[in-house]
């Protein structure tokens, strides 16, 4: 892993957006023949290569880690003074036009520890190559505006790796005298070297058709170990639904005779969008009652879905560069969320959406590592698989979706499509489908792209109760970022409407209001009772917003807001107010929030996903985020004091609401998710509550569970409290599940979410568990990275848990610096808390910081950190 080490003499130079040129060569073809083998693997590469442009430029391909073994130029070997290394890069002078180089190298999956490039997985070999591992495979001009044609031959131990799989369709296969094998596959469509794949292994298929809608059968198939394929229904079925969904929705159909899907249990990501070939890490793939939560079983049909529609938004049109990201992600993710939607309850999913937008991209947007969605440098793109690329990504073709309409949307992503299909596209050339399609002008709107900072709303209502007119002032205004210290307005599309506060009635319909300048009034005539706001319904916009409301008003839309997403907010907003005012007095009024619980709780009209969903308190970091220093210790208390009161004083409606959300049998439907979801959260309450039977409440819950979600829940519950059931459920869990690393894993990262006092010791105790080790994401993640978002624990006044974060975080980059640069940004954030903190935590990242060889992924996070 040379590549990933930084040379203290020669710090590494950004990357700009603005330097973009086209390829000077460019490779229509590719051939590539693997001899596998774990411990050395023989890569032979043929690339048919045409000059792009009229320039006397060399071939320059990209190679991380390789050493050419031979090097061919027109089909003569041994033309060694026409090709020089410089740096990592294979350098070839051509003359001519085209021209065909050929190219031999060495790697060793097994000591491949990064996951990119060609690595070993539980004894299986696969691939990852976004955004720049095709480079540690073979010398190629790694970038994703270079589309070939790919042939691949693979040869291997047939006992070993009885499956060979690649891109495209399979073209020929046969034995050889050695105990070897050998496959071809033919990928007919261009592609980026990103989305090239390859898996060979001992799996089992789990296999269906699809015919599409212009009858085309398409084999489907989900590769795992034999041991995990009583577990890939569910996501063969959310395979078989993704692909009609993107015919009804886009008129989107599948390419190729077979769609392939692998699992496997070492993987930095989520999955990877591959041509036809699929790689999923497994928690997104596997999945039956007994191991998997409904959480579980939803991200699994998300991801499927999303690495699916990829097909079209990634691959058939793909970006020109990796400040493009978006393009393929930001649509992609809105594209699943829309999938999604369509499965179950759209509000509940909504909520869920923005849930996750305000805990990991606000903070994003509101620290150190701010960027727009379409970044204009960077040092390792590694580092941009953010929230915001992806989730923020989302809710600007989400805002384009609400301005134009569901079928003026649809006219330009159907124009996007065809233009640009097979060919490597920019942000621009998606914004200006948008516009041709539909003759509309977005280019005050295109400011999403170029400015980071989540934009703050001031909505303020007024109304003279005599004239009956109401007035709403409202004012944007989008904070510095680093590097953008002065914006301008936004296009911000806010659904309003308002609701007379006596008789409860709406005045007048939905409003869809664009705010593009700094400030606007708008004026409501004949309004003959004081109103009430509902703004920025369905998360219209992904903004905060302030108003001027009263808790009244609050509780008032909390209980009869017609938008569900504003009925949850009101709620959300009413608690909030209540924490940051006990923060900040040391004790509260909890009496309108109680009440509010109270109604939404009793109402019998709304789904149960729905009110668990809606009586939830925002999470410590979410109340952190609001204030100007964050003091995690009185936040944690003001939050457990409501949470006792709302136990207490509900007692009963918790029992009642536990009792009547108890299932029959396991099953996984909209309803049956909702019931265990209030299930657990009644049960939450009632530990809250201080009521002595808890302790055994949840272990009976725990040990006759028939699904996971409900016996994860009893133990979150037992884990964060004082009972000694506490000890025995995790054990019977850990001696259950051991054999499980995707169960284990929830067993890592349920104590490393507790909000007992003792979490810091017992995280670090666990970190030297025989089951636990870095190698694996999965397990880093469940422990070091969950360990970083419990902000109590990990802000422990004494400073251990950034000292042991640290410590991991720097062995971690030494074997994977894409999982650990990703785990980072909690420490960088050191500028929200006191004093005392900030310097702790200042010192854990000058410790990263003068780590020996750290990698260019750590170094950009931790630098930008401190700056
Ligand atoms: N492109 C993948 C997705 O979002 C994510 C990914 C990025 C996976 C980089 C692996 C490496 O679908
Ligand atoms: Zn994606």
């Amino acid at each position: 892993m040379a590549d990933a080490l930084r040379s203290p003499d020669q710090p590494p130079a950004p990357i700009l957006r603005s330097d973009y040129r086209a390829p000077d060569w460019q490779v229509s073809e590719i051939a590539l023949d693997f001899d596998l083998d774990p411990a050395r693997t023989v890569v032979r590469a043929k690339l048919h290569v045409t000059r792009n442009g009229d320039h006397d430029r060399p071939l320059r391909l990209d190679g991380d880690g390789l050493q050419p073994l031979s090097v061919g130029i027109d089909g003569v070997a041994g033309s060694n003074d026409r090709w020089r290394m410089d740096g990592d890069a294979l350098v070839v002078d051509l003359d001519g036009k085209a021209h065909v180089v050929e190219t031999e190298v060495a790697i060793a999956p097994e000591r491949n520890t990064q996951l990119m490039g060609l690595y070993a997985s539980g004894g299986n070999l696969c691939t990852q190559c976004e955004a720049e591992g095709f480079r540690r495979i073979t010398f190629f001009p790694d970038r994703p505006d270079v589309l070939a044609r790919y042939s691949v031959r693979m040869t291997a131990d047939k006992a070993r790796f009885p499956v060979l799989l690649a891109n495209g369709d399979p073209i020929a296969h046969g034995d050889l005298e050695d105990g070897c094998h050998w496959a071809e596959w033919h990928d007919p469509f261009p592609k980026p070297s990103y989305l090239f794949a390859l898996v060979a292994g001992d799996l089992v298929a789990n296999r269906a058709t699809f015919v599409t809608a212009s009858g085309r059968e398409v084999q489907l198939a989900i590769w795992v170990r034999e041991k995990d394929l009583a577990k890939t229904d569910h996501a063969l079925d959310a395979l078989k639904t993704s692909m009609a969904w993107d015919e009804r929705v886009y008129g989107r159909e599948y390419d190729l005779d077979v769609f392939n899907i692998v699992a496997v249990d070492d993987f930095n990501f989520g999955a990877m969008e591959n041509k036809g070939l699929n790689i999923f890490n497994s928690r997104y793939i596997l999945a039956d009652p007994d191991t998997a939560t409904d959480h579980d079983y939803d991200a699994i049909a998300a991801v499927v879905a999303h690495e699916y529609f990829h097909n079209w938004s990634g691959n058939r049109v793909t970006c020109r560069d990796w400040f493009q990201l978006s393009l393929k992600e930001g649509f992609t993710v809105f594209r699943d969320q829309g999938f999604s939607a369509d499965q179950g309850s759209a509000a509940v999913k909504r909520i869920e959406d923005v849930r996750s937008l305000r805990a990991a991209q606000f903070p994003e947007d509101a620290g150190p590592l701010a960027h727009p969605i379409r970044p204009d440098s960077y040092l390792e793109i590694s580092n941009f698989y953010t929230a915001t690329i992806y989730n923020k990504g989302a809710e600007v073709v989400r805002m384009l979706h609400t301005i134009l309409g569901p079928q003026r949307f649809r006219a330009g992503t159907d124009l996007y499509f065809d233009r640009f299909d097979g060919t490597a596209a920019t942000c621009e050339d998606f914004v200006a489908s948008m516009e041709e399609a539909n003759g509309v002008d977005l280019a005050q709107f295109r400011r999403w792209y170029s400015q980071a900072g989540t934009p703050r709303v001031t909505a303020t209502l007024e109304h003279e109760p005599g004239g009956g007119t109401a007035t709403l002032h409202l004012a944007q205004a989008v904070p510095p970022t680093p590097g953008q210290p002065h914006k301008l307005p936004m296009v911000l599309p806010l659904k309003l409407r308002l609701f007379g506060g006596n008789t409860g009635r709406p005045l007048g319909d939905e409003q869809l209001v664009l705010l593009s300048d700094a400030e606007a009034t708008l004026r409501f005539e004949a309004v003959t009772e004081r109103p009430v706001l509902s703004i920025n319904r369905g998360f219209s916009a992904p903004v905060i917003v302030d108003t001027n409301r009263t808790p009244a008003d609050l509780a008032f839309l909390s209980g009869h807001d017609d938008d569900p997403f504003a009925r949850y907010e009101a709620m959300q907003q009413l608690m909030l107010d209540t924490l940051v005012a006990s923060v900040a007095s040391g004790r509260g009024d909890h009496g309108a929030v109680v009440d509010a619980v109270r109604e939404t709780l009793r109402n019998p009209e709304l789904d149960r996903a729905f009110v668990a969903e809606a009586v939830l308190l925002p999470s410590d970091n979410f109340i952190g985020d609001q204030l100007p220093i964050v003091d995690p210790d009185a936040i944690f208390r003001a939050r457990e004091a409501l949470r006792r009161d709302i136990g207490r004083a509900l007692e009963r409606d918790w029992r009642q609401a536990y009792e009547d959300t108890r299932n029959g049998a396991f099953e996984y439907s909209p309803e049956a998710k909702g019931k265990r979801r209030l299930k657990t959260v009644a049960l939450g309450y009632l530990a809250a509550s201080g009521a002595p039977d808890i302790g055994e409440l949840a272990f009976a819950q725990f040990e006759q569970a028939d699904n996971m979600t409900d016996r994860q829940g009893a133990l979150m519950t037992l884990v964060n409290g004082p009972w000694d059931q506490r000890v025995a459920a995790l054990d019977i869990f850990y001696n259950r599940y051991r054999d499980n690393p995707l169960v284990l894993d929830k067993w890592f990262s349920t104590q490393a979410l507790s909000t007992r006092d003792d979490t810091p010791e017992r995280v670090e105790e666990l970190a030297g568990h025989r089951d636990f080790t870095l190698a694996n994401p999965n397990r880093a993640r469940a422990l070091v990275g969950a360990f970083g978002v419990n902000q109590r624990a990990f802000h422990a006044a004494d400073g251990r848990g950034y000292r042991f974060f640290a410590q991991q975080l720097i062995a971690l980059d030494r074997l994977n610096p894409q999982t650990a640069a990703k785990m980072m940004p909690p420490l960088g954030r050191w500028r929200r808390f006191d004093p005392a903190r900030q310097q702790a935590m200042r010192a854990a990242l000058e410790q990263i910081l003068a780590s020996p060889g750290l990698s260019k992924d750590m170094l950009e996070q931790v630098s930008k950190s401190l700056a």
